[in-house]
C-alpha cells in the first residue's frame, strides 16, 4: 500500500486522498497513465515516460498539466516520501471533474494523481523456471498506443490468464501478434529475434525499447516487423516485457512447452544484459 500520495497539488496519506465522483476518470474512464520503475530511488528512463505521457495527452487532447521539470520534481517528491530503494509510480491524469456528458466540458483542470509502490520484479526462481501464458483474441480498441485507464479490456484479457493459472494472456489480432495485456512480446525463431513494430495496436513500451536497443548493441539478429501467430506458435523461446517485469521467458503457451520448455540461451543472454544494463545505469547515480 502506498504511503504518500499526491492529489492536485498535495501530498497526503492515501487514506486522505479522495476525488469526487463525477471525475471523468471514474465516469468514463477518461484518462491517461504511467508506470515509472524507480530503482535506488532514481526513476528510470523518466524522460521517455514523460514523453510518451505527452502522448498519451495528446492523443486524447487533455492539456498537459505540467512541464517535465515539474513532472520530474513531484516525482522525486513522491519517491523520497516512500519506503523502499526500488519503487513503481503510477501517476494519472483525468480530464477531470464536470457533469456527465459525453463530450468534453469546458474549463475544467485535469486531475492528476500520482502514489508509489514498492517494485517488485520477478523472484529468480521465475527467471528461471520461465511463465506460462495463454492466447486471447485482441478485441481491444485500435488506439493502444495510448496509456489509457480505460482498461477494461487488457483486465478481462489478463484475467484469463490469471483463471488459468498463467502470468499473462499473449493476443492476436487478425492472425497478427500484437502484445499481452500488460506487457510487450518478444519471440526467437532460428537465432532471429522478432516483435512486432509500435503501430496504433500495441503499447510502445519503455522495457521493450530497452530490449531492442540491448540486441541491436549486443548485435543479436532483431527484426521489428508484423509477427504471425504460426511464427508465435512455432517459436523456439517467448519473451515477455514491461516496467514490473523486466524481461520473463515465456516457457509454456496454451499448455504446450515453448522449445524444450525451459528458458532459451537467447532470452537467458539478454536477461543477464539486462540486468547488467540495470546496474550500470540504472543504479549509476546510487
Ligand atoms: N503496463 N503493453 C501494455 C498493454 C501494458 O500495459 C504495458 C505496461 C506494456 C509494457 O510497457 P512498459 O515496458 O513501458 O512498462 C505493454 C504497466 C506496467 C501497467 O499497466 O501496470
Amino acid at each position: 500500500m502506498s504511503d504518500i500520495v499526491y492529489l492536485n497539488g498535495k501530498f497526503m496519506p492515501v487514506e486522505d486522498a479522495h476525488i469526487p465522483v463525477l471525475d471523468r476518470g471514474f465516469i468514463f474512464g477518461d484518462g491517461v497513465y504511467e508506470v515509472i520503475p524507480v530503482y535506488s530511488r532514481h526513476p528510470f528512463r523518466l524522460a521517455e515516460h514523460l514523453h510518451r505521457l505527452q502522448h498519451s495527452l495528446d492523443r486524447v487532447r487533455i492539456a498537459n498539466p505540467y512541464s517535465d521539470a515539474e513532472w520530474a520534481r513531484l516525482a522525486g517528491e513522491i519517491i523520497k516520501r516512500n519506503a523502499g530503494e526500488d519503487q513503481s509510480v503510477y501517476l494519472q491524469v483525468t480530464r477531470g471533474v464536470a457533469k456527465r456528458d459525453h463530450a468534453f466540458p469546458k474549463g475544467v483542470q485535469p486531475t492528476v494523481f500520482m502514489m508509489s509502490n514498492p517494485l517488485v520484479t520477478p523472484a529468480p526462481a521465475l527467471v528461471e523456471s520461465g511463465v506460462a501464458c495463454i492466447s486471447a483474441q485482441d478485441y481491444r480498441w485500435l488506439n493502444c498506443d495510448i496509456k489509457s485507464v480505460s482498461l477494461l479490456g487488457n483486465c478481462l484479457l489478463r484475467q484469463l490468464s490469471a483463471d488459468a493459472g498463467a502470468a499473462e494472456t499473449i493476443l492476436f489480432r487478425d492472425g497478427r501478434l500484437t502484445e499481452a495485456s500488460a506487457s510487450n512480446v518478444f519471440i526467437v525463431r532460428d537465432g532471429v529475434v522478432l516483435t512486432p513494430p509500435q503501430d496504433n495496436l500495441v503499447l510502445p513500451g519503455i522495457t521493450c525499447d530497452v530490449v531492442i536497443e540491448i540486441a541491436r548493441a549486443r548485435e543479436f539478429q532483431l527484426e521489428v516487423r508484423p509477427v504471425s501467430e504460426a511464427e508465435v506458435r512455432g517459436a523456439d523461446e517467448i519473451w515477455i516485457t514491461s516496467s514490473t517485469k523486466e524481461v520473463l521467458a515465456v516457457t509454456t503457451f496454451d499448455g504446450k512447452p515453448v522449445g524444450d520448455g525451459k528458458p532459451g540461451p537467447l532470452f537467458r543472454r539478454m536477461h543477464a544484459l539486462y540486468q547488467q544494463f540495470k546496474q550500470e545505469h540504472m543504479r549509476r547515480a546510487a
